[in-house]
């Protein structure tokens, strides 16, 4: 007679990998680290950002002109949207694990005792993002203002690399602004009942559009970041001479 089968054994096998956990923290220390080491030379070693029609994101608006200031003049602008991303809530979080390892990531242990919270000197500035906000809400409307001019040439309207270029960095520039949870805030906050009146409200309506974009903060926060690095980038090569753009029409 046959013997029954053995029953298929219910051991688990426990996975061996290492969890990968590292490689967030360090791929934000070399992005961010690259990104202020360009930014900072564009801007501290520079007297200009504008190539024809084509104005540099770190270079706008150009309060150095309006205040007769003509010495390294994107000083005078580039501290909003640094303040602005350095005190975003989203990037908080990536830097204080990347570069203080309090800790480096989800279930991984602290380890020296850096971060100290938000309610002691020197984070404790983070909490003006707020009014970070209102200051880049402004610098976007000039940025907008570029993005224009930056299809108007000499000859009239015309489309180059660089106009395309500098709409795609307004628009990237704007969705991260506006996804800002502070912003979201400011739409929404404060208010027990959006449809107390019967029907979606405009307010409601334009929370639910916040809403959606803040949902992907961090997404829009890096891509934004990169694509005004690139766009600093191309501008300084214009000037430099080492490209030429190209001008579809
Ligand atoms: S929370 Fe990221 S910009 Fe405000």
């Amino acid at each position: 007679m046959a013997q029954a089968a053995e029953p298929e054994s219910r051991s688990v096998t426990k996975s061996t990998a290492e969890p990968r956990w590292w490689i967030e923290p360090v791929a934000t220390v070399v992005a961010f680290s690259l990104f202020v080491l360009y930014s900072a030379w564009d801007v501290l070693f520079h007297n200009t950002g504008q190539y024809q029609n084509y104005i540099s994101p770190y270079f706008s608006p150009n309060v150095g002109a309006w205040l007769g200031i003509h010495t390294i003049p994107a000083v005078l602008v580039a501290w909003v949207p640094l303040f602005f991303r350095a005190s975003c809530y989203y990037y908080r979080r990536e830097y204080y694990r990347a570069f203080f390892w309090d800790p480096p990531a989800c279930a991984i242990a602290e380890r020296p005792r850096l971060y100290r919270g938000e309610t002691k000197v020197p984070l404790v500035w983070n909490n003006l993002h707020r009014f970070f906000l209102y200051l880049a809400i402004i610098v976007v409307i000039f940025l907008w203002k570029d993005a224009v001019q930056a299809f108007i040439f000499p000859n009239g309207f015309g489309v180059g690399v660089g106009s395309l270029i500098l709409l795609v960095n307004a628009i990237l520039l704007t969705v991260y602004t506006f996804s800002c949870h502070a912003f979201r805030h400011l739409v929404g906050g404060g208010l027990d009942c959006f449809s107390c009146q019967g029907r979606p409200t405009a307010r409601y309506k334009l929370w639910r559009r916040v809403s959606e974009w803040n949902r992907h903060h961090g997404q829009w926060a890096w891509i934004s970041m990169f694509w005004v690095w690139g766009t600093g980038i191309y501008v300084r090569l214009l000037l430099m001479g080492v490209i030429h753009d190209v001008r579809f029409f």
